[in-house]
């Protein structure tokens, strides 16, 4: 599996986290997206590029960090095909998979430790959609990216 990944300064230090946990995993390949440092820069220049490649198909899932993990939420959102999940939590980290299908995570790093991300992260990267009446509402929200 192929991960984007992302941060802007707020994120970058559990962006740099989660990139070394991910590169210890069997079977994952990280695309790295910035920033590199925490010196300030504005969040939607990295969830572009992110959104865009996970959109493409180029990578299979992205995972954008900033401080609150909305601002990253919200742009790669306007990226069509994109499904970005805002989650704090391991329910909904694993619940966004199943019914949602979300193909981005983003997350707060000023609003959870690096423990519980990690945590979420595995969740999210291991869990499946589950398809079904799931999929009619997906479809759904293909129709209203058409619309506009
Ligand atoms: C940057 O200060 C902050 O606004 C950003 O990281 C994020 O929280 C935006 O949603």
């Amino acid at each position: 599996m192929k991960i984007a990944l992302g941060a802007d300064h707020g994120g970058y230090q559990l962006k740099e986290e989660i990139k070394q946990a991910l590169e210890g995993m069997d079977g994952i390949e990280i695309e790295d997206f910035g920033c590199d440092c925490d010196q300030s820069v504005d969040y939607p220049d990295y969830a572009l590029p992110v959104a865009e490649k996970v959109a493409s198909g180029e990578c299979d899932r992205g995972i954008l960090i900033c401080g609150t993990g909305i601002g990253m939420s919200i742009a790669a959102n306007k990226v069509k095909g994109i499904r970005c999940a805002l989650v704090h939590d391991c329910f909904t980290a694993k619940a966004t998979r199943e019914h949602n299908d979300s193909n981005i995570l983003a997350m707060g790093a000023r609003v959870i430790g690096p423990g519980l991300a990690q945590e979420i992260v595995k969740i999210w990267l291991g869990a499946e959609f589950e398809g079904g009446r799931h999929e009619r509402r997906i479809e759904k929200i293909r129709q209203i990216e058409q619309k506009y």
